[in-house]
């Protein structure tokens, strides 16, 4: 398999996450081992780390890739599952947890997988192919409105009625099976200098639905903080303004020691801050790493360490 995956702002990852040499980390992201491959490498012979992946392919690559490896433990898990891949191990605190959201270059370069509007395939976009429901179910079952909110709401686009109601006229016709034949109505009823745009966007909201990733995404971060040992710290690369609010919020959530409604005479809360943040402002890449890997143009990380 050829595989080209340059990992994202590695040298930032490694240097929030790693704060002990023989410490236990958690990939929630495994691919293709860019990010595990970084940790491996820095961290020292008595570390531990435990990467996970939902997509087989990636899972299967990377079991061959560590074959050698003693240190590594993998799982073809969803992220969320961290507390269960935590019970597995007998691990009862990472001294890091890391996760660099969203889809790979090689899911997003292999015709088959169908996560690219840019590729005919068929229209699937699960990364966990035992999911019941993929793309082409919810883009030839679903209600014109259940439709037209799962992309105005998964992919903040603003002529989410329009597609839905053509979307829906089309499958009249014929069922929509194929990337092509959707990417097909989508610009028929979009400005040319839109067609990128609109075409991300839609495909990006299938893709969250299908995979559930906002609701996976909070979940992995609640159980997260829960697992971290006082001083561990949880990076996170996302990269979408969907993914980066649900970060930023659990960071702050995880700051504030009071959550009384405001004017309450006395605090009854009882919130005890568990995160302190140390990444005020996202981290980007710089021109250099965009210049060299495009697809890391859109990149923010946010680390914060457990108090
Ligand atoms: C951006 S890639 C990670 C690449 C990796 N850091 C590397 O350098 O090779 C994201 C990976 O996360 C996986 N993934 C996405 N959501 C997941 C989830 N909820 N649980 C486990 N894996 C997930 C995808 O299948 C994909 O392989």
């Amino acid at each position: 398999m050829n595989i080209h995956h340059i990992p994202v702002l590695i040298d930032k990852c490694l240097e929030y996450l790693v704060t002990v040499k023989d410490g236990i980390y958690f990939d929630g992201t495994l691919g293709f081992g860019g990010h595990s491959s970084g940790i491996l490498n820095t961290i020292g012979p008595g570390g531990t780390l435990v990467s996970t992946d939902v997509d087989q392919d990636a899972f299967s690559f990377s079991k061959k890739k560590f074959s050698d490896e003693k240190r590594i433990k993998l799982y073809n898990l969803n992220f969320s599952q961290i507390d269960i891949i935590a019970k597995i191990e007998s691990i009862q605190y990472f001294n890091g947890i890391f996760a660099d959201l969203g889809v790979s270059s090689f899911q997003l370069d292999t015709v088959e997988s169908g996560f690219s509007y840019r590729n005919n395939a068929p229209l699937d976009l699960r990364m966990d192919k035992s999911k019941v429901i993929n793309a082409a179910d919810v883009v030839n079952s679903y209600s014109e409105e259940d439709l037209a909110n799962i992309i105005f709401q998964n992919g903040e686009e603003k002529n989410s009625r329009k597609i839905a109601k053509v979307i829906c006229e089309v499958r009249r016709e014929k069922q929509i099976q194929t990337t092509l034949e959707l990417s097909n109505i989508i610009t028929e009823l979009t400005p040319q200098r839109f067609h990128t745009k609109t075409l991300s966007r839609v495909f990006q909201a299938l893709r969250i639905y299908v995979n559930d990733e906002l609701n996976t995404l909070k979940s992995f971060l609640k159980k997260s903080v829960d697992l971290l040992i006082p001083g561990g710290r949880l990076v996170i690369l996302s990269y979408h303004s969907l993914e980066d609010r649900i970060v930023k919020e659990l960071f702050k959530y995880e700051t504030l020691d009071c959550i009384c409604p405001p004017g309450s005479p006395i605090c009854t809360c009882n919130k005890v801050p568990r995160l302190k943040i140390i990444t005020k402002k996202p981290i980007s890449p710089d021109e250099i790493e965009i210049n060299n890997n495009f697809r890391s143009r859109s990149a923010k990380l946010r680390a914060a360490e457990r108090i």
